[in-house]
Parts: structure tokens; C-alpha cells; sequence
């Protein structure tokens, strides 16, 4: 069956958004299966550049259908600001260009107020979360006290249900959190208006996928944040709380495990975290502005969803490896190659170390230990050209081309593509 699946192979941010949108000029659907608005995906067009959290960012291509599966947790305020933006920078998106399942769980306010409360008593044992009431909406959902995108169909029903979530909500943060309520009328009167506004948007999309798999329309799931902050195989608990990884799209898309073509692991040329946890290969100092950039950039090392800087280093193999192994990783996509022109020395993490200087390809317990760690790691040579202009493989400068091809040899995954600039046009295809 037709179904190509882009998953970050990091801690996120490693430039999904412009893959997608690139793959997305061959599918006709571009579906998410995980998270919600705390991702964010950048696309450059020409000179527009789009900054969706929510929206597969396929949708910008007009013949895309867009699909947010049952796996995510949706706010619905963000996902209007979001058709809104959209529309008014020329994207037509209408109940028959985007379709939310049903079984889609909704981010209240009362979630982002427990996500903040909760993050302000954990001391060092911060997470940095984005602050938009993820965590807290999942924890709801297993919890089987959510509240979910089918129960806006019935208003009466969903203003009962709204206004016990509130109370409920308003209880908890009184009594262990010590702060003030929230409105409970307004919040219930706004998320009624919402219903009425997102209600068309609403269906099995589930069943719609199944349909279009088996009439071999092409489906691309599109992954949010990266395979390191899974909350099954990420660096627990600095993850976020969903399935980020390639099984994850099964459940969160309400498909069956059916023929993939391809799982393609979205990797930066160096690597990036923001928010708290362990990073082996992390930089400071100079080369690490270096690498993250001033931030005048749309494309600077920032959060696209928060602002806050990114914690950068160097590429870390070991990650790599491990993310082949979880997601069956069939190829890989390096974005960002030309934020390495110019370093005379480029270095690359092959294997890990522990204090009694015994080596590991792969950390023994999973990757929750990680700062237990010294990066063990083989240098190569840099190149000088500015490479933004390339397109062709024989063009890119002999250490450009060393350099991804010795991530393939310490992955052990082909490299399909490298992109060397933001826009939509500034990639080059890698021959096998
Ligand atoms: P949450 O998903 O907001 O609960 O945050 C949990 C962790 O995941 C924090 O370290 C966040 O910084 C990180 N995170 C969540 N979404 C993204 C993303 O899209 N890119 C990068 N990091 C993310």
C-alpha cells in the first residue's frame, strides 16, 4: 500500500516541516498522527515562510487533502488561529481540504494552567515543556477522562461535560497547586463557539484513510517533534507524551499495519534539544552560536513554537542508530548541510563511553541514562564553499559529499537527500 511515513530521527526541529512539504507535491494525503501544538514546522516558499504547529504543512500544496488523526491532542483556539493564517496568506483550507478524526483528544485551558503549574513546582527536575498543556491532555486521555473532538457534536452534552472538566480542573489547582480558577463560564461559552466552528472539520478519518490506502491514493504520515522524546523510547522522562516513532502512526492514525513504502528519518547535520535532559554530544561557547545561529533567521536555532534558543551539538551516531533500529528506518533525509560550511573540522559521535572507559554502540539500558556518557567521537574534514547554490550531487564539494556518506556507513541507513539552504528548491538528491 502506498503509505510513506516521515518521522524526526532527533529531539525534533530537525526542518520535517520542509520535507513535507516537499514529499507532499507526490501524496495525495499528508496526515499527522501525534502531538499537537507544540510542534512547529517552518516552510520556506519562495518568500513566504509558513510557521504551522497544528496543520500538516502538505496542506500549502492545493491538491493535498490533510488529515489530523486520532493520536493527536488538538487546541482548538491555535487550530483556528491556524486556518485563519493560512487562508489569509492565500491557503484555501475548508472542510473538504482538512479532516480532524473524531477520536482526537482537546487541549483545554485547563490543561495549559496544570502543564504550567505542575512545570513551576519541579525544580531541577524540569521537563522545559512548551507549556501548551500537552502532557496534561494525554495524562486525561489514558486516564479515560478526556475530552475529545466527537463530543463537540452534541452541545448540550459537551457543555455538561466542559463544565466538570473545569471544576475538576479548578479543584486541582486550588488544592495542590495554590492558584487561582479559572472562569468556567467563559472557558464553557468559548469552547461551544469553537464546536460550532470546527464541527464540519469533523469525521472518521480512520475509515477515510483506509478507503483512499486501498484505492492507492499515496499517504504520507507526517510525524511530529522527534523519535528521542517518545514516551516509549526517548530519553523518559525529558520526553513529550506521545508516539512519535513510526509505530505510532498505526494507532494514531486508526489504520492497520499495512505495507510501508518507505519510513524516511528526517536528521539535522549536527544535532539540537530544547527543553531539559541529557545530550551527550551538547556544545557551548562559540562554536555552539555558531552552529545555532542569531536568531534573525526564521531558520536560527529557536523554537519555532516557544522562541527559546536551542541547545545544539554535534551529530550523535549512537541516536542515529538507535532511531533506525525503533522506526525501521529505510532512508534518511539531511537537512541543514550548509550551516556546516566553513568549520574546518566537522566532528561525529560513533560510539559512547563510560566512566571505566568501556565503549557502547548502543547505551546498554535504552537512552534515559544518557548523561552517564562521554561521546566518543571520529573528525572529519570541513569544506569552505558556500554550497546554497548546489543542486546536483557532483557539484557538492568532495568533503560535503564524505560527510554524508560516513553518516550512512555509522547509521546504516541510505541517504536520499541533503538540503543546503531553507527554501523549497535548495536540495540535492544523493545517489545510491
Ligand atoms: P511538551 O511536549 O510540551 O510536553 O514538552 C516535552 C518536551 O518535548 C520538552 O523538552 C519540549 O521542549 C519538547 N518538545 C515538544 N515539542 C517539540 C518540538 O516540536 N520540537 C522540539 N522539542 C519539542
Amino acid at each position: 500500500m502506498p503509505l510513506k511515513i516521515l518521522v524526526g530521527t532527533q529531539w525534533g526541529d530537525e526542518g520535517k516541516g520542509r520535507i513535507v512539504d516537499l514529499l507532499s507535491a507526490q501524496s495525495d494525503i499528508v496526515a499527522r498522527y501525534n502531538g499537537g501544538d507544540n510542534a512547529g514546522h517552518t516552510v520556506t516558499v519562495t518568500e513566504h515562510t509558513f510557521k504551522l504547529h497544528l496543520i500538516p504543512s502538505g496542506i500549502i500544496h492545493p491538491h493535498t487533502l490533510g488529515i489530523l488523526g486520532n493520536g493527536l491532542v488538538i487546541n482548538p483556539k491555535s487550530l483556528i488561529a491556524e486556518i485563519e493564517m493560512l487562508r489569509e496568506s492565500g491557503v484555501k483550507v475548508s472542510p473538504e481540504r482538512l479532516k480532524i478524526s473524531f477520536g482526537a483528544h482537546l487541549i483545554t485551558p485547563g490543561h495549559i494552567s496544570i502543564d504550567r503549574a505542575r512545570e513551576a513546582t519541579l525544580g531541577k527536575g524540569l521537563i522545559g515543556t512548551t507549556g501548551r498543556g500537552i502532557g496534561p491532555a494525554y495524562t486525561d486521555k489514558v486516564s479515560r477522562k478526556g475530552l475529545r473532538m466527537v463530543d463537540m457534536l452534541d452541545l448540550p452534552l459537551f457543555e455538561e461535560k466542559m463544565r466538570l472538566h473545569v471544576q475538576k480542573i479548578n479543584y486541582d489547582l486550588s488544592i495542590y497547586y495554590q492558584t487561582a480558577p479559572l472562569p468556567e463560564d467563559k472557558i464553557v461559552h468559548e469552547y461551544l463557539e469553537y464546536a460550532r466552528q470546527l464541527r464540519e472539520y469533523i469525521v472518521d478519518t480512520g475509515a477515510m484513510l483506509d478507503i483512499a490506502l486501498h484505492e492507492d491514493k499515496l499517504v504520507l504520515a507526517e510525524g511530529a517533534q522527534g523519535m528521542l522524546l517518545d514516551v516509549d523510547h526517548g530519553s523518559y522522562p525529558f520526553v513529550t507524551s506521545s508516539n512519535v516513532t513510526a509505530t505510532g502512526v498505526f494507532s494514531g492514525l486508526g489504520i492497520g499495519i499495512c505495507a510501508v513504502d518507505n519510513v524516511i528519518g528526517a536528521t539535522k547535520a549536527f544535532q539540537s534539544r530544547v527543553g531539559a535532559g541529557p545530550f551527550p554530544t551538547e556544545l557551548d561557547g562559540e562554536m555552539a552560536t555558531r552552529l545555532r545561529g542569531t536568531g534573525a533567521q526564521p531558520w536560527d536555532e529557536f523554537g519555532t513554537t516557544t522562541g527559546r534558543p536551542r541547545r545544539v551539538g554535534w551529530l550523535d551516531g549512537v541516536l542515529l542508530r538507535y532511531a533506525r533500529r525503533i522506526n525501521g528506518l529505510t532512508d534518511l533525509v539531511l537537512t541543514k548541510m550548509d550551516v556546516l560550511s566553513g568549520l574546518p573540522e566537522i566532528k561525529v559521535c560513533t560510539a559512547y563511553q563510560d566512566k571505566n572507559g568501556e565503549s557502547y554502540a548502543i547505551p546498554p539500558m535504552g537512552i534515559s541514562s544518557l548523561d552517564q556518557f562521554q561521546p566518543v567521537y571520529e573528525s572529519l574534514m570541513g569544506w569552505t564553499e558556500d554550497i546554497t547554490q548546489v543542486r546536483d550531487w557532483d557539484d557538492l564539494p568532495e568533503n560535503a559529499r564524505a560527510y554524508i556518506r560516513f553518516v550512512e556507513y555509522t547509521s546504516g541507513v541510505r541517504v536520499m537527500m541533503a538540503s543546503v539552504g531553507p527554501e523549497r528548491s535548495q536540495v540535492v538528491e544523493v545517489p545510491a
